[in-house]
């Protein structure tokens, strides 16, 4: 940047706090889980909530039409095709996408030489390449309007090794350099990326823990605050991250996560 250049970041008024209201926000893994409640947390600040998943009937109780969402698109994120087609579909219908959650994501047990490839390539295509298929499809038109608000939901396992989910911390150490290089790239266009790097949430994948004894005794014992997180926690800060609080917010990784010791 030189000293002439002109400033491309709109600048937040005073009155408009969070810059939520009417901005449409796209969730993907909206339906269920923590995204199911990033959702309704967006929707609570009057954002305009299109949920993404691939089976959208967990959606039919959270009052489409009413508060808190208006839309909820059937999409496989790890099919670049599908993705495109229904971020289409979503801006025909909606107009322009202000605002995405990278949320989607799954996770398969297993340590690295007894998963089989096609088990891996189901976590790294869904977690890494589902969410670069989402970025791809509306950083285009977020670069042309010179504004846009990303947030990728990682882990502390991007950043940290847990024996038996080898394909699930790659994806989401992958994810945090995501972050940083996507939003190095985007910053000087008016577009903000960062991520939150959850620990354990109790909810979907943070259940699944929760089940396993011996993995739950584990975790527990690293977990600084000795719970696992409400969903809301978590949420709270995708929503600060998306809002005007957060404008000169960009690059970053929060950890949401109580605070947490090594694994063993
Ligand atoms: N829960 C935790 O303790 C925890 C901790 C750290 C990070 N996280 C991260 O938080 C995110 C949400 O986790 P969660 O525990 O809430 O999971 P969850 O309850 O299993 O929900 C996952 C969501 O993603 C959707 N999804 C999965 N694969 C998809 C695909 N290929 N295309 C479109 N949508 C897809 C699911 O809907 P469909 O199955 O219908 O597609 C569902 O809506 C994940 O990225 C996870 O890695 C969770």
């Amino acid at each position: 940047m030189t000293a002439h250049s002109t400033i491309t970041f709109p600048i937040p008024s005073a009155q408009d706090q969070t810059g939520l209201a009417d901005a449409l926000v796209l969730v993907t893994g909206g339906t269920r889980g923590l995204g199911r409640t990033i959702s309704e947390r967006l929707a609570g600040a009057a954002a305009r909530v299109v949920c993404v998943a691939r089976d959208v009937k967990h959606v039919d109780d959270m009052g489409i039409g009413a508060v808190p969402v208006i839309g909820c698109e059937p999409c496989d994120i790890s099919n670049p095709e599908d993705v495109s087609v229904m971020i289409q579909r979503v801006e025909n219908h909606f107009g322009p996408i202000d605002a995405m959650v990278c949320n989607a994501g799954i996770h398969l047990d297993g340590r690295f030489d007894r998963q089989s490839s096609w088990q891996w390539n189901q976590v790294i295509g869904t977690n890494l390449l589902g969410t670069a298929n989402c970025l791809r499809a509306v950083l285009p038109g977020m670069r042309r309007r010179r504004s846009g608000r990303i947030v990728m939901v990682s882990s502390i396992l991007g950043c940290r090794v847990m024996p038996g989910a080898s394909s699930y911390c790659v994806s989401k150490a992958a994810i945090n350099m995501l972050i940083r290089c996507t939003a190095a790239e985007n910053g000087g266009s008016g577009i903000r990326i960062n991520g939150v790097a959850p620990g354990y949430v109790e909810t979907g994948m943070g259940r699944e823990v929760e089940n396993n004894i011996e993995l739950h005794e584990r975790v527990s014992r690293a977990l600084v605050t000795q719970r696992f997180a409400h969903p809301h926690e978590v949420a709270d800060c995708v929503s600060f991250l998306l809002s005007n609080q957060a404008s000169y917010i960009n690059g970053e990784i929060i950890e949401v996560s109580g605070g947490v010791h090594d694994f063993y």
